[in-house]
Formats: C-alpha cells, sequence, structure tokens
C-alpha cells in the first residue's frame, strides 16, 4: 500500500500542488502511539496536527486521547469556538489580546489551563482574572535540560530547573485567590525531539544516545522532586504532562507522569525517520508537479520549497518520497517556484507527472495547503480542512 503508482492513480482527479495523508497509515500510527503511552492519557500537540477534523479524529480514536497542547491564546479561543476542551497553552503568551477571551471561555465551563514560568506571567494572569472575575488554572513549565560544561543538552524555554527555583512562583500561585495550581509540564525536548539515528552519523548518533540515556536518570529526578513539592505545598495537580512523540515510552515510565504529550508522530514526517527505538509510518506528504526536463537526468518540479523551522541544515529540507531513488540537488534544495531534482535512469518521469515529498516536520506542512487530501486504500476518501483552508494562521 502507498506505492508510487497507487497514491498517483488515486489523486489523479487533483490539481497540484496539494497535501495528502494516507488514512491507513495514520490510523497505524495512531494505535502504535497509543501503545507506545501504556496506558497514560495523551494529550495532543495541535502545533503538529494543525487541523480540527484530525484533532477530533485522533481524539475519538481512543479514551486514552484526552485534551490538546495548543500554541497559542488566538489557537485556543478558535478551538474553543469549534468545540473542543481540555486545552492546554503549552507556552507563555505575553500580552496576548485572546487570553481575556479564553477567561470568558473559562467562566463558561471551559477547562483552559495556562503556562507560566516566572511571577510576571503569574502576576498578569492574576490581574487580568480579578479583572474579570474568574478563577484561572495555570501550569508550571518545568526546564528539563540538562547543562554540560560547554554543552546544554536541551532548550532555552523555562528558567524553573528544580524544585528550588520553582516553589516561589508555585507559592505565589497558591497564595492568590485568583488562580488555581492546575499542572505540571515539563518538555524533555532532548529526548523527544533530537534523533539519534540519523544516516551517516553513526558518532554523532553513539553520543546522543548516551547522552540521552544520562539524562532520563536526571529528567525523571527533577520531574519527580517537583511533584512532591508542589505536594508538599497542599496542591493536588489535575495532571503532570511531559514528553513528546520522541519520548513516550522514557516518560511514560515515570509513576508521577499522569498524561504525555504527542503530535509529530501521527503524521510522521521527515525527521522522526531518525530515532532508534521507534519508528511511525510516513502518513502525510505533498505532491508537485514535473514542470521541466532540462537534462536526461533531472526532473524540475513546480514549487516544493517548504523548509521546516530549526536551526537551519540540510535535516530540514522535504525529502523527496515516491518515487523512490529522486534527491534534491545540494546547490538549489528544494525552491520557492522550481525544485530539480536527480533522477534516476530507472525511474521514468514525464513532464506532468507528480512528485511526492514529506515535510521534514508534521504541523508546518498544513500552514501551506488549505487541506490534506486523505487517501485510503488507494482511493480519495475524503479531506481534511487545515487550518489555513479555515482562513487562520496563528504562528
Ligand atoms: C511543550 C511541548 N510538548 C511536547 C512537544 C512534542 O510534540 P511532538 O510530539 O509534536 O514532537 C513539543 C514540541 O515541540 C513541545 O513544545
Amino acid at each position: 500500500m502507498g506505492t508510487y503508482a497507487e497514491y498517483k492513480e488515486a489523486f489523479a482527479g487533483l490539481t497540484l500542488p496539494f497535501a495528502f495523508v494516507d488514512v491507513d497509515r495514520l490510523e497505524e500510527n495512531i494505535a502504535a502511539i497509543t501503545h507506545a503511552a501504556g496506558g497514560k492519557h495523551i494529550r495532543i500537540a495541535s502545533k503538529s496536527i494543525r487541523s480540527v477534523g484530525m484533532l477530533n479524529k485522533i481524539l475519538e480514536a481512543h479514551p486514552g486521547y484526552r485534551g490538546v497542547m495548543c500554541y497559542t491564546a488566538a489557537e485556543a479561543v478558535f478551538l474553543a469556538a469549534q468545540g473542543l476542551d481540555d486545552l492546554l497553552i503549552g507556552y507563555p503568551q505575553g500580552m496576548s489580546s485572546s487570553i481575556d477571551r479564553l477567561l470568558d471561555w473559562i467562566a463558561d465551563g471551559r477547562t483552559i489551563s495556562f503556562m507560566v514560568d516566572c511571577v510576571e506571567h503569574v502576576a498578569e494572569l492574576e490581574r487580568r482574572a480579578k479583572e474579570r472575575g474568574v478563577i484561572v488554572p495555570l501550569c508550571l513549565d518545568l526546564d528539563l535540560s540538562v547543562s554540560y560544561p560547554g554543552l546544554r543538552f536541551g532548550v532555552w524555554r523555562s528558567p524553573l530547573s528544580t524544585w528550588a527555583h520553582m516553589k516561589p512562583v508555585a507559592e505565589r500561585i497558591t497564595q492568590s485567590a485568583w488562580l488555581i495550581l492546575d499542572g505540571l509540564m515539563g518538555y524533555e525536548a532532548q529526548i523527544a525531539g533530537v534523533g539519534d539515528n540519523a544516516p551517516g552519523t553513526a558518532m554523532r548518533n553513539g553520543l546522543i544516545r548516551w547522552l540521552k540515556k544520562r539524562a532520563i536518570t536526571e529528567v525523571s529526578r527533577r520531574r519527580e522532586e517537583a511533584v512532591r513539592g508542589i505536594e508538599e505545598l497542599g496542591v493536588k495537580l489535575r495532571f503532570v504532562n511531559a514528553g513528546g512523540t520522541g519520548s513516550l515510552d522514557s516518560s511514560g515510565q515515570e509513576p508521577w507522569v499522569t498524561e504525555l504529550t504527542a503530535g509529530s508522530g501521527f503524521y510522521s514526517p521527515g525527521l522522526f525517520d531518525n530515532y532508534k527505538s521507534f519508528r511511525y509510518q510516513p502518513a502525510a506528504g505533498y505532491a508537485i508537479e514535473i514542470v521541466r526536463r532540462p537534462s536526461e537526468d533531472i526532473v524540475t518540479c513546480l514549487g516544493g520549497g517548504y523548509t521546516a523551522s530549526g536551526a537551519a541544515g540540510a535535516d530540514k529540507l522535504p525529502k523527496p518520497y515516491l518515487p523512490e531513488g529522486l534527491s534534491l540537488l545540494p546547490l538549489e534544495g528544494a525552491g520557492e517556484v522550481q525544485t530539480p531534482l536527480r533522477c534516476p535512469k530507472s525511474v521514468r518521469l514525464g513532464i506532468g507527472d507528480p512528485v511526492f515529498f514529506r515535510h521534514a516536520k508534521a504541523g508546518e506542512l498544513c500552514e501551506r495547503f488549505p487541506v490534506l487530501y486523505a487517501v485510503s486504500k488507494g482511493e480519495l476518501v475524503g479531506q481534511y480542512v487545515t487550518y489555513r483552508g479555515m482562513g487562520e494562521c496563528f504562528l
């Protein structure tokens, strides 16, 4: 299933370029992620999905799926209006006017929690909560990066790396009549988001695996310390959120963790091919059209330059996917309007033929297309409208 010939035939009536999702593979990924979570609840990282229809499909797939980790307050307002509930805003939101709209949703009975990591965040949300007369749930973001001399293995997000750092912020929340300490989140980006089986870099892979192994112990120790510290303040947390697609197995081992976050694994984009401990099915991608043949061994497509965010590097380029054997040219990469591909003699392609690509990341694909066309068992079976397709663009 999912060969070039099958996709070409299934999508034959569509105008190129377009994006697609292979529903059978997606369902395999949903089942595999459910299994990897080992019975813990799974919160869906919406940044890696960016389609309301798709969020609902995953949420409905298994009772283990509970709630959404949103990436902006404006997005959460939009999702609340679409009927979604249990929304955790995964990142601090500054002065966004959408926060007030979310407070109104809380007043209407929705479960929405805001991420904080300093007293300034807490004070701003308290001010707004008081102004609107709403009690607001907050989630503390625990930094889980690990530092070695000359190396920070992790990301720069929360300054709260230990319970000693976190305690004053937690106490500030518990002392407020307008706030509830609702949750604790720790995202071990260096385990969940860093591949350790990338092609051609055996030494680097070995080093990353070693660093990850050590980090898992440290992450678990710091998270437990924070959970115990919060308990000692007399707070019963509604949730302790951990990890991402790349750390389901390790984050799920911690007994104090109540839920895991997953997003990327559902579409399983290019960067998620590079993990030793799991491999999900390539379930989403896009198709562009061959419009030129500048030489015997090169075909040139219209568009296709959908490079992923993050530290710039070849790993952020989209991957030519089907037919197999095509490759990007190092001096051109994936272009804004033209993408040339080296095409081996064994692959017979002509002007008008589609080439299927996979994005390096999951959700960013949906910023380029209004819908993901859905294919199942070799047939076009419908479509999932993306945020863009609904006229929305949050980041
Ligand atoms: C706070 C947080 N949790 C979890 C994730 C994991 O998401 P995914 O499963 O899409 O990699 C991310 C991704 O960046 C994140 O920022």
